[in-house]
């Protein structure tokens, strides 16, 4: 299988890795198309693949064109890239906002993947939720789940819709968890602990918590009320953040990021 990559930056270098890591595509069949000549450079150095400056022939036979560019990048691109599409070609987005219908009647053609991973793909633990147009076949999207998972784990979701609601969720979804690992470390700081302490204490809690609910058939409801006792520490924490109703709030903050992602794919 020959695999296009569109943008070397940090997604698409995470997928050049990844891919090979997982030996699903040989490092002759990997090429990158990256605009930037120093970035190039360094791809090259890397030696993950073969690495082009513009668009040209050698698309002509390649299998699947993942493009990971930023979208405000999409019209040169596109305009560039569009001669060379045949209806052969399975085409990836990673591109936030971008829709189907938008990738297919610029690129014209109707083999359309968009994907939302987020950051931890870059160390194999991310998390891509993926959807795709009615003319991608089956087998075609069991390959890119197979790549897509050389990154972490994935789902699919037979709406575009659900893209969005990926966005919002695990898509910006890192940037939350590390907001209450923040609140917790500055807690531990002012409770007496040195910052080392404070972020061991808090990323170690966070892993253990995430492990226990992965290696066990308990979910969350479940675990607080094992971890609580009645009068005690935990509880007193939990009457606090019913009082000011934490998790309706953070559920209106996600909203938002949902709002704006519906938004985002509106505009593009
Ligand atoms: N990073 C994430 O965690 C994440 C998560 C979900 C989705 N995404 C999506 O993934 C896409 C890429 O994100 P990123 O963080 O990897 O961005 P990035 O680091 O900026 O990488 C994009 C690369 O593409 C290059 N490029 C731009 N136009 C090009 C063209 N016409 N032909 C070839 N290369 C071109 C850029 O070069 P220049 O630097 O010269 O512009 C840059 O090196 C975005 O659309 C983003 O929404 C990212």
């Amino acid at each position: 299988m020959k695999l296009l990559i569109i943008g070397g930056g940090n997604m698409g270098l995470t997928y050049a890795k990844s891919f090979l890591k997982s030996r699903i595509v040989a490092k002759e069949e990997m090429l990158i198309l990256e605009k930037s000549p120093e970035k190039a450079v360094e791809l090259t150095k890397l030696d993950i693949g073969v690495v082009f400056g513009e668009t040209g022939d050698y698309i002509n036979d390649v299998d699947l064109i993942i493009i990971a560019v930023k979208p405000q990048d999409t019209s040169i691109l596109f305009s560039n890239l569009a001669p060379y599409i045949n209806a052969n070609h399975v085409i990836m987005s990673i591109m936030a906002g971008v829709k189907i219908n938008a990738l297919a009647e610029q690129l014209g053609t109707k083999k359309i993947i968009r994907a939302m991973p987020n950051l931890p793909a870059q160390i194999g633990t991310g998390m891509t939720v993926f959807t795709s147009s009615d003319a991608v076949i089956r087998k075609e999207l069991i390959l890119v789940q197979n790549l897509l998972n050389s990154t972490g784990k994935s789902i699919y979701k037979d709406s575009e819709e659900m893209i969005d609601a990926a966005t919002a969720i695990s898509g910006s979804g890192p940037a939350y968890v590390f907001y209450f690992m923040q609140s917790m470390i500055e807690a531990a700081r002012n409770m007496g602990f040195s910052q080392a302490e404070s972020e061991l204490l808090t990323s170690q809690t966070f892993r253990g918590a995430v492990d226990l609910l992965n290696k066990n058939d308990i979910n969350c409801e479940e675990w607080i009320r094992r971890v609580s006792s009645k009068g005690g520490t935990t509880e007193a924490a939990f009457q606090s953040l019913e009082k000011f109703d934490v998790s309706g709030n953070f559920k209106t903050s996600l909203n938002a990021a949902l709002i704006r992602s519906k938004k985002l794919s509106e505009i593009t």
